[in-house]
């Protein structure tokens, strides 16, 4: 089993390049089915989540060529079944949004019933609602979500909640319904409005994404395109964080700055600098950092995504400081692993109450998801001595060459085997 070995205590210094956004890839991937025609998507991560959902697209018949490390072609004209095998789903949830293309494009689809993960149930109760309001037929038997109708006709939907899954998935299908279709109390994440800006790119007629009400008006087909990704606002925050969890200096480039509006104005309460670029931002932290009270929210508020980096960064911090998860029910299992690093968290709930410690000790931990264990790696990165951390391909199914790109700001952190002490030994030699 891979596992991150890394020696604290060194800054990160020097210039990073932010990958594509991996939340809009998988609706991008997704929506590629849509047409008949070739469809070339650039600036795509090269991750685990997507290199999953490309698999899966494979196997209900769809042809992928993939032209470089961040360059695919998709051709879904050939596509056999839209069946999507359980195995898929169960790997990474945003399968499911192949449900909204399918049904789109042949009136029919079979999706696995995405489980719950570590951060919470996820229910899908919302995407459902859209697409019976569009005319489809939704029930699920055997494990498997079965949405089918003659024909889609446009609906007003109103969401109970705000969700990028639903608006994602229910703009999918009303793409190809006949008439207008509005959604309410949608979710206006910029990767919602990636997904949008390619669907119309296909030629779909999608107004209003990135507000709260988006209005789509059915076409009967969609072309070809060729399109490129938004940077990944979460990447980019987790090494805006990193630099000053460090005390370093780091230039984050290909971002877009207003996606980031949330991070910065965190970090310059607390202390950081942050100057910013047309498309790239600088962070730099040359003291002990200070104490803040935050609540994740959808966006434009302080994304949960970026809810375990921002208590890591707390744990060192002076003072007391309050995170409130209101996204998630079950976000904070990180947090045990921080307190064998010598952190004083204590969770009641849905709030973490964080007592500011001089320094953090490494120790071995285990990543309990993607960005929970992405934070501990900053914790190593912020650690006296040595920390192991496990269960990385978490970590790897978002974060496109993320030891590299550490590596190159000057991190002290190998990937190595767990069973591999010659590997381990050698790496302590190195950087003692
Ligand atoms: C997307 O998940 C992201 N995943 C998540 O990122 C992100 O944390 C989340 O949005 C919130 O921003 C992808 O884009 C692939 P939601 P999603 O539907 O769409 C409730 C990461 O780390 N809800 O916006 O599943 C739900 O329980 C991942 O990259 C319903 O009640 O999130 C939650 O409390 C983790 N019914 C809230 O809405 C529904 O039908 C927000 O969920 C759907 C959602």
């Amino acid at each position: 089993m891979e596992q991150y070995i890394i020696k604290g205590g060194q800054p990160l210094v020097g210039e990073v390049s932010i990958s594509g956004y991996k939340n809009a890839a998988l609706g991008i991937i997704a929506a590629a089915v849509m047409t008949d025609e070739t469809v070339k998507i650039e600036n795509v991560p090269d991750i685990g989540d997507i290199d999953i959902l490309l698999q899966a697209l494979v196997d209900i018949g769809a042809k992928v060529d993939r032209i470089n490390r961040n360059t695919i072609k998709i051709n879904a004209s050939k596509i056999s079944t839209v069946d999507v095998d359980f195995d898929y789903v169960r790997k990474i949830r945003a399968s499911y949004y192949l449900l909204g293309a399918l049904l789109g494009k042949y009136k029919s689809s079979k999706v696995a019933l995405p489980g719950g993960c570590n951060i919470g149930s996820r229910p899908i109760d919302q995407h459902i609602k859209g697409f019976e309001a569009l005319g489809a037929k939704v029930k699920i038997e055997h494990g498997m979500i079965c949405a089918e109708t003659e024909n889609l006709a446009g609906a007003h939907i109103y969401f109970d909640c705000s969700s990028v899954g639903a608006t994602i998935n229910v703009m999918l299908a009303a793409c190809l319904a006949e008439g207008q279709t509005i959604l309410e109390n949608s979710s206006k994440e910029p990767h919602v409005v990636d997904v949008a800006n390619f669907l119309n790119s296909m030629g779909a007629n999608i107004k209003g994404a990135g507000t709260d009400v988006i209005r789509i008006k059915g076409v009967p087909k969609l072309h070809g395109s060729e399109y490129s990704i938004i940077p990944d606002q979460i990447e980019a925050g987790t090494f805006m964080f990193a630099a000053a969890a460090t005390k370093g200096n780091i230039l984050i480039k290909n971002v877009i700055p207003k996606h980031l509006e949330a991070f910065t104005a965190k970090l310059l309460e607390i202390g950081a600098q942050v100057e910013e670029f047309d498309d790239a931002v600088r962070v730099k932290a040359d003291k002990r950092l200070g104490n803040t009270h935050v609540k994740t929210l959808v966006y434009p508020g302080f994304l949960t995504d970026m809810q375990p980096q921002m208590t890591t960064l707390l744990a060192i911090s002076k003072g007391t400081s309050i995170v409130t998860e209101s996204i998630f029910e079950n976000r904070f299992k990180y947090v045990d692993e921080l307190t064998r690093m010598g952190a004083s968290i204590k969770v009641e709930g849905n709030t973490a109450i964080i007592e500011g410690v001089e320094k953090l000790t490494g120790a071995s931990v285990t990543a309990p998801d993607l960005r929970g264990g992405v934070a501990l790696v900053m914790a190593g990165l912020m650690a006296e001595g040595y920390t192991i951390v496990e269960n990385i391909e978490f970590i790897e199914r978002g974060y496109e060459r993320f030891e590299h790109k550490m590596q190159q700001l000057g991190a002290l952190i190998a990937k190595v085997d767990s069973t591999d002490m010659k590997a381990i030994k050698k790496f302590k030699l190195k950087v003692s």
